[in-house]
Formats: C-alpha cells, sequence, structure tokens
C-alpha cells in the first residue's frame, strides 16, 4: 500500500480535537507520542483474547492460519503507514470469519493492545475510535528524533 498523505486541515483538526498530546518535533505526531491510553489497552486485550487470539495466538506471535501482530515483520509492514489505516484495516477485514462485526471503539481498543504489545508507549488519551482522527499518527519503528 502506499502510504497515506495528510492535508494540513486534518492535522489542524486533529491537534485541536486531541488538546494536550505531546507533539513530536515538527508537528508531526506519531506512534510514540502515546497515542493510546493503557486503559484502553488493558480493555483491548479482553477483546483481543475473545476475537483475534485464536488465530493470531494469545502473544500476538501468530500461528499456523494468522500472521503475527507484533514484531518486526509486522512493524514493517505498517511502517510508515497511519494507526488510522491499521484501524481501517481490522474494521473491513478483521476478524477474517466475521469481518466488520466489531464496532469502532472494540476496534481501536484492540488497536490500542496491539500498539502497546510492540513497546509503543501510552499517553492519556484513548486512540479515537474513527480513523479519520488517527490518519495523522505515523507508525514507524524507530523513536523519531526530538
Ligand atoms: C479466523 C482467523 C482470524 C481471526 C479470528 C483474526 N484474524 Fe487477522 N488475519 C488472519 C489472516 C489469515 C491474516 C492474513 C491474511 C489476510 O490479511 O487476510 C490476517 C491479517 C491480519 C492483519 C494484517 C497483518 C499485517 O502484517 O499486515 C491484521 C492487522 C489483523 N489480521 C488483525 C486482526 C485482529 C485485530 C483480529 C481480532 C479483531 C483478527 N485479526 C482476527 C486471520 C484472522
Amino acid at each position: 500500500m502506499k502510504s497515506l498523505s495528510v492535508t494540513p486541515w486534518l492535522l489542524a483538526a486533529t491537534a485541536l480535537a486531541l488538546p494536550g498530546i505531546a507533539v513530536s518535533q515538527g508537528g508531526a505526531r506519531s506512534v510514540w507520542d502515546g497515542a493510546y491510553s493503557q486503559a484502553q489497552a488493558d480493555r483491548g486485550a479482553a477483546a483481543y483474547a475473545q476475537h483475534c487470539a485464536a488465530c493470531h495466538g494469545d502473544a500476538l506471535g501468530g500461528s499456523d492460519s494468522a500472521p503475527p501482530l507484533s514484531g518486526g515483520t509486522f512493524l514493517g509492514n505498517w511502517e510508515g503507514q497511519s494507526a488510522g489505516a491499521l484501524f481501517t484495516r481490522i474494521r473491513t477485514t478483521m476478524p477474517l470469519d466475521n469481518p466488520g462485526s466489531l464496532g469502532g471503539a472494540t476496534v481501536a481498543d484492540i488497536e490500542a493492545m496491539i500498539l502497546s504489545s510492540n513497546g509503543f508507549p501510552a499517553g492519556q488519551a484513548d486512540l479515537p475510535p474513527d480513523p479519520s482522527l488517527s490518519n495523522g499518527i505515523a507508525i514507524t519503528q524507530a523513536k523519531p528524533a526530538r
């Protein structure tokens, strides 16, 4: 997939909608800026166990039937894409045996848990259950220099 370009007004809208969130130098946000809350990741762990673990493994390591959702291969697949793109991927195509069955809040909770499991830090606010508000959050394996 090609990476998403983000219009300036969308970045501005995101900044207005999520006050008090650390913004890295240059104004671009990434998953290193605390894109979810710890409480949300904890909710996501329960939903993951219910809806995803059977295929992707209890610890996100994958199985014979599904790829891992943590580690270098997974992060390489998403490098340079956005938290919003990952949200939409999960929302529209997963669980593979019942796609589109999960509400946006549950998908956002599960994505928070996936970000946590990949070592990205928690912040103050939840990852929003709406990709238009998380398209400006880049997924980058390396922590951007401040
Ligand atoms: C019935 C088995 C099954 C279930 C349940 C399932 N998945 Fe998947 N998932 C797959 C398979 C198989 C693939 C790879 C093929 C594809 O993309 O359709 C995949 C791919 C993915 C990818 C893309 C991985 C990458 O490297 O880009 C993500 C993200 C994902 N799943 C998330 C989830 C989440 C979150 C849940 C729970 C809400 C879930 N899946 C439930 C089978 C499953």
